[in-house]
């Protein structure tokens, strides 16, 4: 038996229609706030990433799934959006068109990461991009656009995270303070974070080893390093978040897997799978895309893991997905099939779940498969039946049915699924 690669998964009915679902509902909030789709492809140039996420980051220097193509050039499966989206805005000219522009992604995205619950090898972003403005307001317009999805799916308990990480300029200077403070401490240190000492001291800020956690607890937090004008930029952000009443927690110690944020950084962490889980991580650019070859262009946005998302979602959303009700079509005998079709066709037309017996199954039979399949109401065409130009609408969960008119069965169906559910009595 062959099976699927390690790290991806098989995505299998009913739960892709929560997927489906989710990324609807992100079109119609995200594209409410102006964000159109950018479609990407899933292969990039490596040094695409290795030039923008950065060369210390794990990301580049352990995870990417990177393959000579049959030529020899170096091409990687993408491990994130950003740096795509900052390539195709290059490329296209995308700053000919009206600034700032708005654009979102969807899609898989690869990284060579070790397995657990909710981290995957393949998995699945919903991302948004402001590019063209590096005023707080866009900061403040993309956290509210990420709040007001998350709140349409019905979440109340995430908690947003943020951080201000200062211009390069800043990050050097605190990269000094760090070290000076943890120099006398150098040898406590984990192997790993010996190794980030000299390659990318910021990551010794995110080191699990509890060891290493006490003792950066200790350092003077990044925030406090920036000049006047970053810490100016979020404290205005923070404080327009905080009018809309969306809950924003300052996390001092806050850094991103990927080298290329600047000032605003933020990040989302779903209690439910853990405080070290994070739901959605983001922040501002504004030197990627020169850093990449364009002109001088800030950028900020964020992307959700549409994997872990789906984990945490609130049940009142999976019921309102599950609640779909299901109308079973069946053909008894006879070789209607065009009628059959028709008919099955007209209900699809008009908004309703079907499904068609197409084996030719007996009445018995096909009224055991609806109950399998939960149908709410099933339409029974017998050979009489049609020879007379009716068909039965049989209301599957009151047992009652009426025999009606071909033309009529679409509007009978539809007025016996309006029935209240919880006036429910047995199924039969
Ligand atoms: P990131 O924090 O690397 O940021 O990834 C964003 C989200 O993708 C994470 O918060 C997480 O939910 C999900 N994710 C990452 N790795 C995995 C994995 N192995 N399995 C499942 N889910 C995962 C970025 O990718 C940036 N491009 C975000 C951004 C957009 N910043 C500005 N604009």
């Amino acid at each position: 038996m062959i099976r699927k690669v390690k790290g991806t998964r098989d995505i299998l009915p009913p739960e892709s229609r929560l997927w489906n679902e989710v990324e609807r509902t992100a079109h119609d909030i995200l594209g409410g706030f102006g964000y159109s789709e950018i479609r990407l492809p899933l292969m990039e140039p490596t040094e695409l990433f290795v030039r923008s996420v950065g060369e210390g980051t794990d990301i580049v220097s352990k995870e990417m799934y990177t393959f000579p193509d049959r030529k020899g050039r170096s091409l990687t499966l993408r491990p994130e959006g950003t740096a795509s989206v900052a390539r195709a805005y290059i490329e296209n000219g995308l700053g000919q068109r009206p600034q700032p522009l708005r654009l979102s992604y969807f899609g898989p995205m690869f990284r060579y990461e070790k397995m657990q619950r909710g981290r995957y090898r393949q998995f699945s972003q919903i991302g948004i991009e402001i590019l063209g403005t590096a005023a707080p307001a866009a900061d403040v317009e993309v956290i509210t656009a990420l709040h007001t999805f998350l709140a349409a799916l019905g979440f109340d308990d995430l908690v947003i995270v943020l951080n201000n990480l200062g211009d390069p300029e800043d990050r050097e200077r605190f990269i000094e303070v760090l070290k000076s403070e943890l120099t006398p401490h150098k040898e406590e240190l984990c192997g790993d974070c010996q190794r980030r000492w000299n390659e990318n001291p910021l990551r010794i800020l995110d080191c699990k080893v509890p060891r290493c956690g006490e003792l950066v607890a200790e350092t003077t937090p990044v925030a406090e390093v920036v000049s006047d004008d970053a810490k100016a930029h979020v404290d205005e952000v923070e404080q327009a978040l905080a009018e809309l009443e969306i809950p924003v927690k300052r996390a001092p110690r806050l850094v991103r897997g990927l080298d290329y944020y600047l000032r605003t950084v933020f990040e989302v962490i779903s209690p439910e799978l853990g405080a070290n889980t994070v739901i959605c991580g983001g922040g501002r650019y504004d030197r990627l895309i020169s850093d990449l070859g364009g002109k001088a262009v800030p950028g900020v946005g964020f992307a959700i893991g549409e994997d872990r998302l789906i984990e945490v979602l609130p049940e009142s959303f999976k019921e309102r997905v599950f609640d779909q009700r299901l109308v079973t079509v069946l053909p008894i005998g006879g070789e209607a099939m065009g009628r059959v079709a028709r008919l099955a066709r007209d209900l699809v037309l008009a908004g309703v779940a079907v499904h068609t017996e197409v084996t030719g199954r007996s009445l018995k039979a096909c009224l055991k498969w609806s109950g399998k399949m939960a149908a709410s109401v099933a339409v029974i065409l017998g050979e009489q039946e049609l020879a007379e130009g009716v068909a039965v609408v049989r209301d599957l969960n009151r047992g009652e049915q009426e025999t009606v008119k071909l033309d009529e069965v679409v509007a009978t169906v539809i007025d016996v699924l309006a029935k209240p559910k919880d006036s429910e009595t047995e199924r039969t």
